[in-house]
């Protein structure tokens, strides 16, 4: 298929192009390199063997978008395009809305007049708030988003979910995701955050790296099995490839349909730490600290409607995850900055 990805410089993005370029498909990206570098894109060419098609695009820019789907006809969307810093999020709510709700809008618009009805969202887990039912499935209630990152998910959701029913011809692929860690096994791709690090994964291995003293743990009293949270870690190559089995959705022509990308598993912040320390042979000195605001006790998904209708499910485990991560840190301890 011809796929256009938006966002395709940024983590999952990346990692995505590699599975796309890897199984046939033909691949434009774009990206306004707000939270990405370019090189990233350079890497995947060294991956995949393969030259990418990459303009430096705001999906915010209806004329941009317009004169690029004069150039191409795709048959698919893969939309990463996002600001994702929760904190972030909280500081600065109008640019959130303006660059999530208000570029994907724009993106749909631009869609829709060059008759390329066929997308697939990335949705987050945090839709489900603190969620009612664990292992999460695909029904389980949407829950309060505390922080705007999460509201825009849940408003873009509700948008293509109300786009989709007015008009049939589109099909919508939401991906509600958890939590994608790990990197591509050459160690050349990988998650680059900037400044401090929000997630955990990425906190760890900059500590393993010495750019960070030590972890702050967050809670050590909720009701799990050792009193840390509780979640569902994802190789950002089995999410990756989730994309790929999800065109077959859009080929059989799906309407809407919602799927959880996870693996079923919870392990909580020293599970992760524990299994970080015995895979890379490496000590994480950490602490506890108060719970961090917003945080639920247990996420984890029930994937089982994605392995049914997508014939997809994730194959590494947490062990991978842990090697992965460590091998793109460790070859790149400045990220993409050399
Ligand atoms: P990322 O920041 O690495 O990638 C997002 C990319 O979008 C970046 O390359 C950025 O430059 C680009 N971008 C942002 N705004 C844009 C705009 N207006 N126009 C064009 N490009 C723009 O993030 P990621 O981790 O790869 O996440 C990809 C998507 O998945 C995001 O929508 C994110 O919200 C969602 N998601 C991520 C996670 C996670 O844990 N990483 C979890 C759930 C959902
Ligand atoms: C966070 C976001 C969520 C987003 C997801 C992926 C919040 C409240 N939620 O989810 O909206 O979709 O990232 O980007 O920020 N932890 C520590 N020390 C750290 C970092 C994290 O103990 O330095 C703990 C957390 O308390 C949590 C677990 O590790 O229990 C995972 O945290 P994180 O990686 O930030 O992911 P989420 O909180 O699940």
């Amino acid at each position: 298929m011809k796929i256009l990805v938006t966002g395709g410089a940024g983590y999952i993005g990346s990692h995505t192009v590699v599975e796309l370029q890897n199984t046939g498909h033909n691949v434009v990206v774009i990206d306004n390199l707000s939270n990405s570098k370019e090189i990233a894109l350079q890497r995947v060419s060294q991956i995949t063997n393969k030259p990418i098609d990459f303009y430096n695009i705001d999906i915010r820019d209806f004329n941009a978008l317009d004169k690029l789907l004069d150039k191409y006809s795709f048959d698919c969307c893969i939309h990463f395009a996002g600001l994702k810093a929760v904190g972030e999020s909280v500081q600065k709510p109008l640019d959130y809305y303006d660059n999530n709700v208000g570029g994907t809008v724009t993106l749909l618009r631009a869609l829709n007049k060059h008759n390329c009805k066929n997308i697939i969202f990335s949705s987050s887990a945090c839709v489900y708030g603190n969620p009612k039912i664990i292992p999460i499935t695909e029904e389980c209630p949407k829950g309060l988003c505390t922080n705007p990152y999460g509201q825009t998910k849940h408003i873009i959701e509700e948008i293509m979910k109300d786009l989709q029913k007015c008009d049939s011809d589109w099909n919508i692929v939401l991906l509600r995701y958890f939590n994608p860690i790990g990197a591509h096994k050459s160690g050349t791709i990988g998650e680059d955050p900037n400044g401090i690090p929000n997630n955990l994964m990425p906190f760890i291995t900059q500590v393993a790296v010495g750019k960070r003293p030590e972890l702050n743990v967050f809670g050590d009293d909720y009701d799990t099995h050792d009193g840390t949270g509780v979640r569902d870690y994802i190789h950002v190559v089995d999410l990756a490839r989730g994309h790929v089995s999800a065109l077959k959705a859009i080929e059989n022509k799906c309407g809407l349909e919602i799927f959880n990308l996870g693996t079923g598993n919870g392990y909580s912040v020293l599970d992760v730490v524990h299994t970080f320390e015995k895979v890379n042979n490496l000590k994480i000195p950490y602490v506890i600290k108060p719970r961090r605001a917003g945080d639920v006790p247990t996420c984890y998904s029930n994937a089982d409607k994605a392995k049914k209708v997508l014939g997809w499910s994730a194959q590494f485990n947490l062990e991978d995850m842990c090697r992965d991560s460590w091998n793109w840190q460790k070859n790149n301890p400045n990220g993409y900055d050399e």
